[in-house]
Parts: C-alpha cells; sequence; structure tokens
C-alpha cells in the first residue's frame, strides 16, 4: 500500500478502479467544457494531486485555450510534476498550480467562483457525514450559480458511500447531471450542478479537513 500521496498516484499505473475513475472524470471535465457559455471558463481544483484529470483533458479540448484555472495540493512534488505538464502544453499564463492548502479559504481568492469546480479524491478523505456536509455548504464560495462540480467516492466493505453523497447533494440543491460507478463497482463518479447562489464571502475560512491517509485507495 503507498506511504505517502506520491505513491499513491503509482496506483494510476495498475489500478483499475482508479483508472476506469479517471476515465469518467476527464469524460466530465470534457462535458463540463463542451457545456460553457462563449468566453473564459474559471476551473478550481482542490486536492488535485498531479492534475491529470483537468491537464489530460485540456491536453486535447478546443476549449483549452478559453481556460484559467487554480489547482491546490500540498504534496510539492505532486505539484511539480503538474507545473511540469502546464508548461508542456503551453498553458502556464492561463493555469496557476498552487503549492499549498486546499482547505483554507484564502487559497481560492481570485479564482473563485468557478464555472468547474474539481473535488474528486476527496470525499472518502473527511472524517465523516458531517464534515462532508461543511464542505458540500462550503462549496457556494467556490462555485458560480450554474457551475458544474465534479466529485469521487469510493465504496468500501460493501458500503456505497457514492449514494450518501448523492443524497446529499441533492438536499443541499444541486442538480444531477450524471452519475456513474466504475465497470470495478466500487468508485463513484459525479457530476453535479449548483444551482443556488454563489456567495463572494466564505462562511468560515476552513472550508473541510482533509484528514485521510494514502495507504487506502480512495
Ligand atoms: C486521493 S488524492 C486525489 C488526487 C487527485 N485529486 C486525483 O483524483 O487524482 C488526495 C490528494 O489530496 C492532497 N492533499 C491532502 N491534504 C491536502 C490539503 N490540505 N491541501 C491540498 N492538498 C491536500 C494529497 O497530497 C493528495 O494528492
Amino acid at each position: 500500500m503507498p506511504k505517502d500521496w506520491l505513491e499513491w498516484h503509482d496506483l494510476y499505473n495498475t489500478e483499475p478502479k482508479l483508472q476506469q475513475r479517471l476515465e469518467i472524470v476527464r469524460e466530465y471535465i470534457s462535458y463540463s467544457l463542451d457545456n460553457s457559455p462563449t468566453g473564459n471558463i474559471r476551473v478550481v481544483s482542490a486536492c488535485a494531486g498531479d492534475g491529470r484529470d483537468l491537464l489530460g483533458t485540456l491536453a486535447n479540448h478546443p476549449r483549452a485555450k478559453d481556460v484559467y484555472a487554480r489547482l491546490i495540493e500540498i504534496n510539492p512534488q505532486l505539484v511539480e510534476r503538474g507545473r511540469a505538464t502546464i508548461e508542456s502544453l503551453g498553458l502556464t499564463k492561463q493555469i496557476d498550480f498552487i503549492n499549498g492548502d486546499a482547505t483554507a479559504a484564502v487559497n481560492y481568492v481570485g479564482a473563485v467562483p468557478a464555472d468547474i469546480v474539481i473535488v474528486c479524491g476527496i470525499f472518502g478523505n473527511l472524517a465523516d457525514e458531517n464534515e462532508l456536509n461543511r464542505l458540500l455548504g462550503n462549496l457556494s464560495f467556490l462555485s458560480k450559480k450554474g457551475a458544474f462540480v465534479l466529485w469521487t467516492r469510493g465504496h468500501s466493505n460493501g458500503i456505497a458511500h457514492s449514494e450518501t453523497v448523492r443524497k446529499y447533494f441533492h438536499e443541499f440543491g444541486f442538480e444531477e447531471v450524471n452519475f456513474k460507478l466504475t465497470a470495478t463497482g466500487d468508485m463513484g463518479v459525479g457530476i453535479h450542478r449548483y444551482l443556488g447562489e454563489s456567495l463572494s464571502v466564505p462562511k468560515e475560512q476552513n472550508l473541510f479537513v482533509f484528514s485521510g491517509v494514502s495507504n487506502k485507495a480512495r
């Protein structure tokens, strides 16, 4: 099992669950870009890893030139890798990869409200449903009205955690655009639309607490 989040990313080379998850996330990013109005598209990605979901999509997407994105990741090696990809794609003027804390509202200032909000690999690393609710509530700071919110949630011990996530999104007034399980059957990937009003000031400075450990493939 991986010792740290850099090692966790190596699982993308071998784990069908993660490979299928990535494919669906990229499909949803592509869909969101296709369905964004003409003009600039603002994207934020929290706990972005090495950014392969967004950057891998932009490599082949006709709207890449419209994207202004901020990715936030705490592991410096993953950020370095992501920045190298951004450079190779010629997107350095449009994409900021911050080495910092994605739980801190201050790190999103200037990049939100966004049209596309990527919160993949986070929900399985929250302590409990209260934390999930807190983060869903705080998405009103990150998201424009009508924004696409992309998320993942793995299942464990036969519990379909992604169903709980879908239920809470509904309660928070999000509209489900699509939801898929990976072919492995144990990873949910969703895309919702935020229908509420965007908040220009965050309700709290700490948007969530990331309490997960890397030795679980979530
Ligand atoms: C499960 S991985 C998901 C990475 C990426 N979103 C993906 O789906 O491939 C979780 C990531 O969150 C990062 N992380 C953990 N705590 C963080 C924090 N407070 N701020 C920013 N990133 C954090 C880890 O370093 C790790 O790269």
